[in-house]
C-alpha cells in the first residue's frame, strides 16, 4: 500500500443552494469524528454561489474539510461574462479546483487545450487541480479507453514542472459510470488508475508518478468504496450523487470501517 494520503471529494455539481449547502456541511462535520479524518483528506465542492457561505462556516467552526470549486476560467480577470477567476477562488481559500470534468468537456465543449489552460491557472494561484479524465461507453466498447486517457493526461499536464505534477490529483471518471449506478469493477478502476500513474511518470518522471494522487469517480457509494480503495493505485474518490447526502458521504469517508457490498 502506498504512503499517499487518500482524498475523498464530494462534487455537488449544480445541486444545493447556499442554505442547503450550509446544512450539509454542518451535518457532515457533526457526523465525522476527528479519528475518522486522521488518515484521509476530505474536500467538498459546492456550486459557486455557495462557496463564500461554506468557506466561512468551515473556517469559523474549524471543520476539517477543504473547500473546493468545480471549475474556473484560465484568465485571472477580463471581459469574460459569467466566468469565474482562479484568482478570486484563491482569495476565498479554495484548496482544490476540479478541472475538465466530463460534464464540462461533453456538455460545454471544453477542449484538452482549455483544460490545460485551467490546470496552469489553478497552479498559478497555488491551488491544487483535480484533473478529470475518462472514456465514454462507446470508447470503452471500441477499445480506445487507454488511448483517450493517455491523451487527456498528456494534454492536461503540459507545461507543468515535475513538482507541480507531483502535488496534483487526477480523477479517473469513466463517463458511463457517472450518475448511472454502474461502477467500474475494482480491477477495471485499478487498471486505468495505474495507466494514469504510468502516464504521469512519462510526463513528469518517477517521483511525480509516486506522489500524484489518483481518484476514481463514477457511482461511488458507501457499499463499494472499500473495495475500490483497496486497489493499490486508487488513492481516493470523486463522489457525485452520494456526496449530497451527509450520512452516506460520512460513511464513504469512513470507508475503512464500511462493510463491502456483497
Ligand atoms: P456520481 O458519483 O453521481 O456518479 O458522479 C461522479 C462524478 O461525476 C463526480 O465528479
Amino acid at each position: 500500500m502506498s504512503a499517499r494520503r487518500p482524498l475523498i471529494s464530494g462534487n455537488w455539481k449544480m445541486h444545493l443552494n447556499h442554505f442547503e449547502a450550509l446544512q450539509v456541511v454542518q451535518k457532515l462535520s457533526y457526523l465525522l469524528a476527528p479519528d475518522d479524518l486522521e488518515d484521509v483528506d476530505v474536500s467538498v465542492h459546492p456550486p459557486f454561489t455557495d462557496l463564500r457561505t461554506v468557506q466561512t462556516a468551515v473556517e469559523t467552526d474549524r471543520m476539517p474539510f477543504a473547500v473546493g470549486a468545480q471549475n474556473c476560467h484560465w484568465e485571472d480577470s477580463g471581459a469574460f461574462t459569467g466566468e469565474v477567476s482562479p484568482a478570486m477562488l484563491a482569495k476565498l481559500n479554495i484548496a482544490y479546483v476540479i478541472v475538465g470534468h466530463s460534464e464540462r468537456r461533453e456538455l460545454f465543449g471544453e477542449t484538452d487545450e482549455d483544460v490545460n489552460g485551467k490546470v496552469l491557472a489553478v497552479h498559478r494561484h497555488a491551488m491544487t487541480p483535480i484533473l478529470c479524465v475518462g472514456e465514454t461507453l462507446a470508447e470503452r466498447e471500441a477499445g480506445t479507453t487507454e488511448t483517450k486517457v493517455v491523451r487527456q493526461v498528456h494534454a492536461g499536464l503540459a507545461g507543468l514542472s515535475p513538482e507541480q505534477v507531483a502535488g496534483m490529483v487526477v480523477a479517473y471518471e469513466p463517463i458511463w459510470a457517472i450518475g448511472t449506478g454502474r461502477t467500474a469493477t475494482p480491477a477495471d478502476a485499478q487498471a486505468v488508475c495505474a495507466l494514469v500513474r504510468a502516464t504521469v511518470g512519462e510526463v513528469a518522471g518517477a517521483d511525480a508518478a509516486v506522489s500524484v494522487r489518483v481518484q476514481y469517480g463514477g457511482s461511488v457509494k458507501a457499499g463499494n468504496i472499500a473495495a475500490l480503495m483497496a486497489e493499490p493505485d486508487v488513492d481516493g474518490a470523486l463522489v457525485g450523487g452520494a456526496s449530497l447526502d451527509p450520512e452516506e458521504f460520512a460513511r464513504i469517508v469512513r470507508y475503512r470501517s464500511e462493510p463491502a457490498a456483497s
